[in-house]
C-alpha cells in the first residue's frame, strides 16, 4: 500500500481540527484609532475581504463594564474592578461572523452598546490590571486565531507590536459623533448628537491620558484620515494597502474578485 501523501495527511488533519488557518503564515492587522471613525465597520470588512478573522477588542471592556454596572460596583473601585476582569470568562464564539462576546457563556449582544456602559467603559478600561488581563486575553486569542484584523485602541502598539500591518483611523470629531448617532439611530437606539459629540470627546481625553495602554498611534502605523471617506473607501485603501505589503502572506482569497 503507497504510504498516504503529506499533503492528504496534512488535509484530514486540518479537517479533524476545523483549523483553517495551519500551514498558512500568521497576518495580524491591527486597527487603532477613537470611536466613530468607522473602525469596527472598516476591520469587519477588511477581514472578510482578505479572508481572516475579527476581533473587536472594545466589546471586551464594554462586558467587563456591563457586569460592573450589573454587581452595582463603582467603576472607580480599582479592586474590584480588577477582581472581576481577573475573574470573569470573556471569550468569542468565532463560528458566528461576526462573532459575539461572551461572558461567562452568556451573550449579551448589544446591550454592550448602551449609554451606561459608554458612559463609563473608559473608567473600567483605566484600570492596569483590567488591561494586564485583556491584553493577555488578546494575546491568547492571536495566537489561537493568527490570521486576524484586530481593532481598538492599544493593538499595534501594546498588545501586537510585532503586528504585520498596522492602521490607525482619525476623523474630526463632529463626524465622529454624526456616525455614532446614525449607527444608534439605525439600531433604534437613544442618539442626541450633541451629547454623543461631548461624550466622545471627554472619552478621547480618558483613553489618551490614562497610564497603560493609552489610545496611540504606533510609529510604524499607516494614518488614514476617515473624515471625508465613506466606508467602502477606506476598505479599499486599507484592501491596496494590504495587498501591496502582504501579498506573500495573505494568499489566494486576497486577489481581485473576491
Ligand atoms: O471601540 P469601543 O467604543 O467599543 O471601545 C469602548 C471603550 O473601550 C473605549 O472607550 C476605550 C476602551 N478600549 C480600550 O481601552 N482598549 C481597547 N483595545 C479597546 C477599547
Amino acid at each position: 500500500m503507497e504510504p498516504p501523501c503529506f499533503a492528504a495527511v496534512l488535509g484530514s488533519l486540518l479537517e479533524v481540527f476545523g483549523n483553517t488557518h495551519l500551514g498558512r503564515p500568521r497576518v495580524i492587522i491591527t486597527i487603532d484609532g477613537p470611536a466613530g471613525t468607522g473602525k469596527s465597520t472598516v476591520a469587519f470588512m477588511l477581514a472578510q475581504r482578505l479572508d481572516l478573522e475579527f476581533l473587536d477588542t472594545g466589546a471586551m471592556y464594554r462586558a467587563l463594564t456591563l457586569l460592573v454596572i450589573e454587581r452595582g460596583v463603582a467603576p472607580t473601585d480599582a479592586t474590584a474592578v480588577s477582581a472581576i476582569a481577573e475573574e470573569t470568562d470573556l471569550r468569542f464564539d468565532f463560528g458566528i461572523s461576526p462573532p459575539p462576546i461572551l461572558v461567562d457563556g452568556r451573550d449579551v449582544g448589544d446591550r454592550i452598546r448602551l449609554d451606561d456602559v459608554t458612559a463609563c467603559v473608559s473608567l473600567v478600561a483605566a484600570h492596569p490590571a483590567v488591561r494586564e488581563a485583556m491584553v493577555r486575553a488578546q494575546q491568547e486569542i492571536g495566537r489561537a486565531h493568527p490570521r486576524l484584523v484586530t481593532e481598538g485602541r492599544d493593538q499595534g502598539t501594546v498588545v501586537f507590536p510585532d503586528a504585520e500591518l498596522k492602521v490607525y483611523l482619525d476623523a474630526r470629531p463632529e463626524i465622529r459623533a454624526r456616525r455614532r448617532a446614525l449607527q444608534l439611530r439605525s439600531k433604534r437606539m437613544p442618539s442626541d448628537e450633541a451629547s454623543i459629540l461631548r461624550a466622545i470627546i471627554e472619552r478621547d481625553r480618558l483613553d489618551s491620558t490614562r497610564a497603560t495602554g493609552r489610545m496611540a498611534r504606533a510609529s510604524d502605523a499607516v494614518l488614514v484620515d476617515t473624515s471625508d471617506l465613506d466606508t467602502d473607501a477606506v476598505v479599499e485603501r486599507l484592501v491596496g494597502i494590504a495587498r501591496d505589503r502582504l501579498e506573500s502572506v495573505l494568499g489566494v482569497a486576497s486577489g481581485d474578485g473576491d
